[in-house]
């Protein structure tokens, strides 16, 4: 589907690792290059045309950005480098001055390091509970598990949305009335699931949410922290600099600008962000469920070939996605990845950054397949046929 909007698809390669990070169509390409070639500037700084239309341009992405997760406000939505960033400024910025010792934060064994190591150093510093959800026997993370894990100790439940890895869409609207009815803080890690699936922050009870901006079509260096008002009115900022204050002195008096310019220290990446509206537009010119059931198609379709091929451990086959995670049995994930792109084909393997996940799955490196809209079932039957002929495999390596 729009294969034809992404030059890069037509350099013959077979791109499917779309969780990590997706192509680029050429609108959010233009939008970027248009920046740079026709009014480079700063925002919030200049008093000339250029700068005035880079501020226009900047903002009414916020906009976009605000529609397209259904936030109350424009103040909601923060500017970061990326999930990971808006993950650290929440954790950092806000439960570190939040948490007591003994309270609990409830998180799970599949999360990614962004949502996982953050955590476990403020754990340290502070001493609450990180507790871990138990996943269920596909390892999946139910509504159950997390309810059974709930005390009166309970404060924070961060969660992703969809693994990078097993893949499954956590059931965040039931999570989020859970989270409301025990008056829990509720943060989603929406990195994997921006770009496939619908988000309502209000409807989700969600109270901060992060994304990227290069999971979703957008430049790589983006990605918003979204966040109810009142709790970003709380975050004391990670990051002190330009245009986020309105003075300080030698005296050491300072105050700082409202939200959200106060959580955006110096000059943010303008190109990028420019980009990431482009590419908010080109998700709405197909539409976000249109995305969604076109790739659980393909999906399915893929892990239909994918079963019937022997010698292939998959370890999400009951997942509905984008994701297959598997190996090939006496291969090393990294060899199978390696002989993959011999024939053009792109995967990733390894730990997906989720490292604690081997401590439910038993593996330490797996094999991911992740699909996005712009693939084909064209693309699908060269990925299988390659792993049907798995002898190959060793003939690539010596
Ligand atoms: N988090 C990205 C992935 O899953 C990089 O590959």
């Amino acid at each position: 589907m729009n294969t034809e909007d992404f030059d890069i698809l037509k350099t013959g390669i077979d791109y499917l690792d779309n969780a990590a990070t997706t192509m680029k169509p050429k609108s959010v390409i233009k939008a970027v290059t248009d920046y740079y070639k026709e009014y480079t500037s700063n925002i919030h700084r200049g008093d000339y045309n250029n700068s005035i239309r880079a501020d226009k341009e900047y903002e009414t992405t916020r906009e976009k950005i605000r529609e397209f997760i259904n936030a109350q406000s424009k103040e909601e939505i923060i500017y970061t480098n990326g999930t990971t960033n808006g993950l650290n400024i929440v954790v950092f910025g806000f439960m570190q001055h939040y948490l007591k010792p003994g309270d609990e934060v409830i998180i799970d064994q599949a999360e990614h390091a962004s949502n996982s190591l953050p955590w476990i150093v403020l754990s340290k510093k502070i001493g609450f509970k990180l507790v871990f959800a138990p996943l269920d026997k596909d390892y999946k993370l139910t509504v159950e598990s997390i309810k059974n894990c709930i005390t009166p100790n309970t404060k924070v439940i961060s969660i992703a949305h969809i693994t990078n890895t097993i893949g499954d869409t956590r059931d965040i609207n039931n999570i989020g009335k859970l989270c409301k009815e025990n008056n829990i803080l509720f943060v989603v890690d929406a990195a994997q699931s921006i770009a496939h699936t619908k988000i309502d922050v209000q409807e989700d009870n969600i109270n901060f949410l992060a994304f990227s901006g290069h999971k979703m079509y957008g430049p790589t260096g983006t990605g918003i922290l979204y966040g109810k008002k009142f709790l970003l009115e709380k975050i004391q900022p990670i990051e002190y600099g330009g245009d986020m204050n309105t003075e300080f002195s030698s005296t050491g008096d300072y105050s700082l600008k409202e939200l959200p310019t106060r959580l955006e220290a110096g000059t943010r990446n303008i190109a990028g962000v420019i980009g990431l509206g482009a590419a908010i537009d080109y998700i709405n010119s197909i539409g976000l469920e249109k995305i969604h059931n076109y790739e659980i198609s393909l999906h399915q379709y893929l892990l239909e070939q994918m079963k019937q091929i022997p010698n292939i451990k998959i370890y999400n086959p009951s997942t509905q996605g984008t994701i297959v995670l598997f190996n090939v049995d006496k291969y090393f994930s990294q060899d199978v990845a390696i002989y993959l792109n011999q024939l053009n084909i792109c995967i990733r393997a390894g730990n997906h950054c989720a490292k604690m996940l081997h401590e439910v799955i038993q593996d330490n490196s797996t094999c991911r397949i992740s699909l996005s809209f712009y693939n084909t079932k064209e693309d699908i039957d060269k990925v299988v046929e390659a792993l049907r002929n798995q002898d190959k495999i060793l003939d690539t390596l010596v």
